[in-house]
């Protein structure tokens, strides 16, 4: 059998000073570094995964994407040896852990799968305790991370402790197998398309969890999914694979989104990448206008007067507390005879700061003036976002990327260029094709 050249994929600098016996160092992540990872399954000619080599830094969250059967899985496995690699080898932390006892290795290895993976038999105390126990631990300890753990995926410790996975739905099962596999505080987490039995509203809350989670635990987490959306929603960066795992494309979500390597990738992120790039911008990026605002406890008079003034027919009326309460249009004011009552419209829906131009959109096409009031920290309002500036900053936003990508795709075909003269030559750097 002829051995394949390695993909050469760019990989960070390794951490310097790293090789120490990594015993305890519990709470952050460690760097997976995969070279040459191969699997053949018995049978088959050909490699489920062929020859994988990346870097995952300490406390990455990496999301392998790409279509069924392409070896995200089997990749995934090989991890923590699930899948015992035909070829290449598994460092974790600097630690060669290819050979080392696969049982060790799991410990030291959060794994959570599609439909949690629970023990039906064992109550939701005793999936979580399962490892923290098995690695030795005191049962005070125990039965005190059994409670931290239930705390920090949300659900109540006294209510959950004693119930078995039958009883729960599957939006609880999943976060009590997101709990398990972290009750022994592994360093690395490995995720297999977790989310993909749950509702999308559940998948939803999921997902925003996940997110809360890591920024508190930074865990190096690789997590598989077929879904590209949940990949840029999730991914410090996102391997888009291929057959056989062959990494199309290495990258941040902005990137690839924007500068899809090739048209495998492109077809993958699919239709609407323009508005999938809308979840990666936020509200405070782009221009927020400030509009005519009166208070509820501003003398009637005046906030005719203002209204008059402003030129708009339209102001926004304020609580005491500073926050939006109703838009006043001049007819409204006619009509009131004295009293706000029952004048205007209320205010329902709002945006804060740091919602996606996703979010801001979707509440300025369902509002029937097409704006959405943005608010602070405690929900006072700090501006209004309109379907122009929307649509404006929108269209800068796009036309800056396209910029880029062409700037990009500009110098890979001067490099590609470069590369065949080199050929061309007959100069070899070694190897006899460079991707
Ligand atoms: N135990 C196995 N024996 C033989 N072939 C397998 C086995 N598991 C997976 N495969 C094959 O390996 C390839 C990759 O599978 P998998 O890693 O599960 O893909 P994914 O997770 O991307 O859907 C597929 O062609 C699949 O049929
Ligand atoms: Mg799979």
């Amino acid at each position: 059998m002829s051995e394949t050249p390695a993909v050469p994929v760019p990989v960070p600098d390794e951490r310097a000073g790293d090789g120490g016996a990594g015993e305890d160092r519990a709470t952050t992540g460690a760097t997976i570094r995969l070279e040459n990872l191969t699997k053949r399954y018995p049978g088959s000619p050909d490699p489920a995964v062929d020859s994988v080599t990346m870097e995952i830094s300490a406390g990455e969250l990496v999301v392998f994407v790409g279509p069924s059967g392409c070896g995200k899985s089997t990749t995934l496995k090989m991890i923590n040896r699930l899948i015992e690699p035909s070829g290449g080898r598994i460092r974790i932390g600097g630690e060669d852990v290819t050979h080392m006892d696969p049982v060790k290795l799991r410990r030291k290895i959060g794994y959570a799968i599609q439909s949690s993976g629970l023990f039906p038999h064992m109550t939701v105390a005793q999936n979580i305790g399962l490892v923290p126990k098995m690695v030795g631990w005191s049962k005070t300890r125990v039965a005190d991370r059994i409670e931290e753990m239930l705390d920090l995926v949300g659900l109540d410790p006294g209510e959950f402790h004693g119930r078995y996975p039958r009883q729960l739905s599957g939006g609880q099962q999943q976060r009590v197998g997101v709990a398990r596999a972290l009750a022994a505080d592994p360093p690395v987490l490995l995720m297999d398309e977790p989310f993909g039995a749950v509702d999308p509203i559940t998948r939803d809350h999921l997902q925003d969890e996940l997110i809360r989670l890591q920024h508190e635990l930074h865990k190096t987490i690789v997590f598989v999914t077929h879904d590209f959306d949940e990949a840029i929603k999730l991914g410090d960066r996102i391997a888009v694979l291929r057959e056989r795992s062959h990494i199309a494309q290495f990258d941040t979500p902005e990137a690839i989104l924007t500068n899809p390597a090739d048209d495998f990738v492109s077809g993958f992120v699919g239709a609407g990448a323009a508005l999938k790039r809308l979840n990666l911008t936020r509200v405070r990026n782009v221009e927020i206008t400030d509009y005519p605002t009166v208070t509820v406890d501003d003398p009637l008079q005046e906030i005719f007067n203002r209204v008059r003034a402003s030129g708009t027919n339209e102001i926004l009326l304020l609580d005491r507390r500073g926050r939006p309460y109703k838009w006043l249009r001049r007819g409204d004011l006619m009509r009131a005879r004295g009293s706000l009552a029952r004048a205007g419209t209320p205010v329902n829906d709002t945006v804060t700061r740091d919602a996606t131009l996703r979010d801001a959109l979707e509440a300025v096409l369902t509002d029937n003036a097409g704006r959405v009031v943005v608010t602070g920290r405690r929900g006072e309002y700090t501006g209004v976002v309109d379907m122009e500036t929307l649509m404006n900053s929108v269209h800068e936003l796009l036309e800056a990327d396209r910029l880029e990508a062409m700037e990009n795709q500009h110098e890979l075909a001067e490099s590609r260029l470069e590369q065949t003269r080199h050929e061309q030559e007959g100069v070899h750097g070694g190897g006899e094709e460079q991707a």
